[in-house]
C-alpha cells in the first residue's frame, strides 16, 4: 500500500471529467483487497470520508472527495468458460483485447473504454452504444466482491433469501428490498437506461437475490468493489454499419426505421462539434450532405447476408453501408471521442457543460425530448451540442457556458429544474447513464419520489457513518 499525500500528486486527483474540483486530504494506492480494508479503516479512523477511483472519467463528479482517494492499482483478469473474473484496476480496452483473443466479448463499451476501469464501470453502471442490444454492466454482472465502510469484505452473487440469512446485513437488505417490490417496480423510471438512484428493481430474478446488483451504479457510496465476475458472450461473427444523415425534424422517422432493424447500436452523431472542434477529417468520408446530424446504425449477427435485404428496409433514407471492418471501426472511433473533441470546442470562456447531458425518455419519445432540449436552449438563446444514444432515446446535450461567471453556474441550475422536471414527467431519468455524481444527487429524491426513502435506509445500513463517498447520489445523510 502507497501512502500519497505529496500536494502535487493529489493536486491530480482531484478532478475528474466533472465540473468539481475537491483536493483530497490523502489518497492510497493499494494492491490487494485486505489493502483496501486496511485503507478504509485507516482513513475512517482517521476521521476521513473514502471515495473509491477508477479511471477518473466520471461526468457528475463521483471520484473526487476531500477525505481518501482509493485508487486500486491490481489489473488481473482470470477467465472461466463464460465469465471473466477482473480485479478492479483492468481498463475495459485491455479487457476487450485479451476477451477477443478467445473470440468472446463483454458488449458494454463506455465511449471512454480506452480509460476506464472495470470498477468505474461496475459501480457507476457504465454503459455504451450496444446496451440497446446487450445491456448495462449490471446486467453482466454475476458476482462481486466489495469492502464496506467498516473495513468488512463481501462475495456478492445471486442467491436465495435462506441462503443470505447467515449474514445479519445483507437479510436485511433483502428484505427491504424484497418488502417493497410493488414500489420499486412502480417508481422505476420507464427508459431502457437509467443510472439514477440504486438499481433496486434489478435485485430480484425470480427466487435469487442479486445482491451484487445493488452494487452496479451505486457510485462508491455502499463499498469499495474490489472484484467483478462478468457474463462474456462470442462475438458476433459479423457487423455492418449503415450511416445516413438527417435534420432535427427528420430524426424521429429516420431512428424509428432503423429501429425496425433490431439495431446493436443506434446513435446521433452531431457534426458540428467535428467542424468546431478542427476535426472534420474524422467523419468527411461518411458525409454527403449538410444536414447538421449522421445517425450510425450497427447490425450485428452470426447468419450472413442479413445486411442487403436491411438496406433494402431502409432504402428511403439512401443511407451509406460500411461493411469493411477497418472503415466500421474508423466511424465508431470518430464517434466514442465525440466528447473528447466537444472539450475543445472552447468559444470565449464557454465550453459544453454537463447537467442535461444524459437525459433519458420511454423508447419511442425521442422527438419530445429533443424538442425539449432544444426550446430550453434556444428559450435562454444559447448554443449547444446534442449527440446520443437514439435508440435508447438517451441524449448528451451540453449548453455552452462558462461556469466560473455565477450568472451562467445559475442557467445551468436552472436547465436541469427544468428539464428534469419535464423528463420525470414523461417517466424517463435525469441520468440514463453517467449516474447521480454530486452534480445531480440533490435531484435523486425527487427523481424517485416513493423509494428514495429505502435508497437511504440501505446507505444507513451498509454505511450508518458515512464514510463512502459523501455528497454522491444520497447527499442528505
Ligand atoms: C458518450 O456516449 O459518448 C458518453 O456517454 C460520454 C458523453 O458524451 O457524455
Ligand atoms: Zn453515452
Amino acid at each position: 500500500m502507497r501512502r500519497i499525500t505529496s500536494a502535487a500528486e493529489l493536486a491530480a486527483l482531484s478532478k475528474d471529467a466533472g465540473i468539481f474540483v475537491i483536493a483530497p486530504a490523502r489518497a492510497y494506492v493499494v494492491e490487494s483487497e485486505r489493502e483496501v480494508s486496511h485503507a478504509v479503516r485507516e482513513a475512517a479512523g482517521d476521521g476521513l470520508s473514502v471515495t473509491p477511483r477508477g479511471g477518473g472519467t466520471s461526468i457528475p463528479t463521483q471520484s473526487v472527495g476531500s477525505g481518501a482517494i482509493l485508487v486500486q492499482a491490481r489489473a488481473s483478469i482470470r477467465l472461466t468458460q463464460d465469465t471473466v473474473v477482473c480485479e478492479p484496476g483492468v481498463v475495459k480496452a485491455d479487457l476487450n483485447r485479451e476477451l477477443s483473443k478467445w473470440g468472446r466479448w463483454m458488449p458494454v463499451d463506455p465511449s471512454s473504454y480506452a480509460s476506464c476501469t472495470v470498477g468505474g464501470m461496475v459501480a457507476n453502471n457504465s454503459s455504451g452504444a450496444r446496451t440497446l442490444k446487450y445491456g448495462s454492466t449490471a446486467d453482466s454482472l454475476a458476482g462481486a466482491r466489495v469492502v464496506l465502510a467498516d473495513g468488512r469484505a463481501l462475495a456478492l452473487g445471486p442467491a436465495t433469501e435462506e441462503a443470505l440469512s447467515g449474514d445479519p446485513l445483507t437479510r436485511k437488505a433483502a428484505s427491504l428490498i424484497l418488502e417493497n417490490q410493488k414500489e420499486i417496480s412502480e417508481d422505476a423510471p420507464r427508459a431502457t437506461k437509467n443510472s439514477s438512484g440504486y438499481r433496486l428493481e434489478k435485485v430480484r430474478r425470480g427466487s435469487f437475490l442479486d445482491l451484487q446488483k445493488l452494487f452496479a451504479g451505486s457510485e462508491g457510496t455502499l463499498g469499495v468493489i474490489t472484484e467483478a465476475t462478468l457474463k462474456t458472450r462470442l462475438r458476433p461473427k459479423w457487423r455492418a454499419l449503415f450511416v445516413a444523415e438527417s435534420t432535427l425534424h427528420e430524426l424521429d422517422a429516420a431512428v424509428a426505421a432503423f429501429r425496425t432493424l433490431a439495431p446493436s447500436a443506434l446513435e446521433l452523431v452531431d457534426k458540428s462539434v467535428f467542424r468546431s472542434a478542427g476535426r472534420w477529417e474524422r467523419v468527411s468520408r461518411l458525409s454527403r450532405s449538410d444536414d447538421p446530424f449522421m445517425i450510425f446504425c450497427e447490425l450485428d449477427g452470426d447468419d450472413g447476408g442479413l445486411e442487403e435485404e436491411a438496406a433494402g428496409a431502409v432504402g428511403g433514407l439512401d443511407p451509406l453501408l460500411l461493411t469493411d471492418e477497418g472503415d466500421i471501426s474508423a466511424a465508431w472511433e470518430a464517434r466514442n471521442e465525440t466528447l473528447t473533441f466537444a472539450q475543445d470546442m472552447v468559444k470565449g470562456g464557454r465550453r459544453p457543460v454537463p447537467g442535461v447531458e444524459d437525459l433519458a425518455v420511454p423508447p419511442g419519445a425521442l422527438g419530445d425530448l429533443v424538442e425539449l432540449l432544444v426550446g430550453q436552449f434556444e428559450r435562454r438563446g444559447l448554443e449547444y451540442i446534442l449527440y446520443g444514444h437514439a435508440g435508447d432515446a438517451n441524449l448528451h446535450a451540453r449548453p455552452l457556458l462558462d461556469l466560473s461567471e455565477p450568472s451562467e453556474a445559475k442557467v445551468n441550475e436552472g436547465l436541469m429544474e427544468d428539464c428534469f422536471e419535464e423528463v420525470w414527467k414523461m417517466g424517463g431519468s435525469m441520468t440514463g447513464e453517467h449516474g447521480d455524481g454530486m452534480l445531480r444527487a440533490k435531484y435523486v429524491p425527487r427523481q424517485y419520489p416513493r423509494t428514495y426513502h429505502l435508497m437511504e435506509e440501505l446507505k444507513a445500513m451498509f454505511d450508518p457513518k458515512v464514510v463512502m463517498n459523501p455528497g454522491v447520489k444520497i447527499a442528505r445523510t
